[in-house]
């Protein structure tokens, strides 16, 4: 059985008093929490990091970061390591985001290289994959995935694979408003785990945690989540708010599969 997850991804939003009151906020509606049958991550600005680490310190609330560059340390202005990241309590990170590749030429060698560093230091990927409108509509969703996935996936052992955690994001349903019917997000999630059983074998696409992302709401966690091959999700939006995310683990954490 595969535990669900469930992380947030703040992007660029919250100063850190702000950040520190929605974890505070949050670390109290999840004080009684069944953490046995969900796992919660957040995912702060880097600015933000460690004070987040601070409140989230001795809770099984995890923290992640939004991106990660792929060198231990050196001359890369503006960049940020694996090793920084540990340093500063992550557990987690986000990689290959749509708003990285469509607005700072994420690639999915990119994408690879950050995989294994990360990989390396500990830290657990959140990989992200998905199709945008005009691909969808020209029925390259398949196609772009399997282009995600296997490029993204370049040499990585299946003992690694099950150290990372893949977030199906259709890039049509992120902050629109829009989300996947679960019938949709199902036939996405069956195929990626498909792919992963003719890449790798059956057990390591079994046992790898495939989340959804776009518009999961309090509302519709719960059609998703109850999809076979879905197993938590990725929220952006509704992730900012104590009241809504704290809904979406609650009703996540309740549901039985
Ligand atoms: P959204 O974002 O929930 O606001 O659609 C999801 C994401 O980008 O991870």
């Amino acid at each position: 059985m595969r535990k669900s997850i469930i992380a947030g991804n703040w992007k660029m939003y919250k100063t850190i008093n702000e950040a520190i009151d929605l974890a505070n906020g949050l670390k109290r509606e999840f004080f009684k929490l069944d953490f046995a049958s969900v796992d919660v991550v957040l995912c702060p600005v880097f600015t933000a990091l460690s004070e987040v680490a601070e409140v989230l310190n001795e809770t099984d609330i995890g923290l992640g970061a939004q991106d990660v560059y792929w060198q231990d340390e050196g001359a890369f202005t503006g960049e940020i390591s694996p090793v920084m990241l540990k340093d500063s309590g992550c557990q987690y990170v986000i990689i290959g985001h749509s708003e990285r590749r469509q607005f700072f030429g994420e690639t999915n060698e990119t994408v690879n290289k950050k995989i294994k560093a990360s990989l390396k230091h500990g830290l657990t990927p959140i990989i992200c994959v998905g199709e945008n409108l005009q691909e969808r509509e020209s029925n390259n969703t398949f196609k772009v995935i399997q282009d995600h996935i296997k490029g993204s996936l370049q040499d990585i052992s299946a003992d690694d694979l099950l150290k990372t955690v893949i977030a199906y994001e259709p890039v049509w349903a992120i902050g629109t408003g829009k989300t996947a019917t679960p019938d949709q997000t199902q036939e996405v999630h069956k195929y990626i785990r498909d792919l992963l059983r003719k890449m790798y074998n059956q057990e390591t696409a079994d046992s790898i945690r495939i989340q959804y992302g776009g518009s999961v709401k309090p509302e519709n966690i719960i059609e998703l989540i109850s999809k076979s091959d879905v197993d938590g999700a990725l929220v952006g939006g509704a992730s900012l708010k104590v009241e809504s995310f704290s809904a979406i683990v609650i009703q996540a954490s309740e549901v039985k599969k």
